[in-house]
């Protein structure tokens, strides 16, 4: 289960590139997605975390988290990664991230840092846009409809 689940994960990720590909394209370079405008979250009734940056998710099945990463989700995710973390097949389906505390790692990195290859951006960085509160709650919010 689990090799088919990450062969599917890899396949949707091949998906991905050529429809960002196409979709660069189609703007015009790489300011096709820079005219959204990242949302501001406010995480301030969640356990504040300090500078450090956590490596494992604090909030999971923390309902006031995950009520916040769902609209966290929505206004900064779902345009690339799907309304309710459904793909559409552009961006990578995070219903299938395992709940791993390497995954909860991996996730972190990822949203901070973006994903950037050859000058061109697939995903772009969120570090200094969201806080890091914000992150985990979409990530304690994205274990609710987790796809097992
Ligand atoms: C502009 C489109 C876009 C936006 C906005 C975006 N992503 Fe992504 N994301 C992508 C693409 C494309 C990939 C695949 C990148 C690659 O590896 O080629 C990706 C990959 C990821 C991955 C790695 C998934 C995997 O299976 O390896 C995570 C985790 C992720 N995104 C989370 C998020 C979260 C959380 C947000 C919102 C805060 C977000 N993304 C916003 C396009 C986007």
């Amino acid at each position: 289960m689990h090799n088919y689940k990450e062969t599917l994960a890899r396949g949707l990720r091949v998906g991905a590139f050529t429809a960002a590909f196409a979709c660069a394209a189609a703007a015009g370079v790489a300011h096709a997605h820079g005219d959204v405008t990242p949302q501001a979250v406010d995480t301030s009734s969640l356990k504040q975390l300090g500078a450090e940056w956590q490596t494992v998710n604090p909030y999971r099945d923390n309902k006031e988290a995950i009520r916040i990463g769902d609209s966290a989700f929505n206004q900064n995710c779902a345009r690339c990664h799907g309304l309710g973390a459904v793909s559409g097949g552009i961006a990578p389906d995070l219903r299938l991230l395992d709940l791993e505390p390497e995954t909860d790692e991996y996730f972190i990195g990822r949203v901070r840092k973006g994903v950037t290859r050859n000058g061109a951006v697939y995903m772009p960085p969120f570090e200094g846009t969201l806080s890091q509160e914000a992150m985990w709650a979409i990530r304690a919010w994205l274990e609710t409809v987790r796809e097992k």
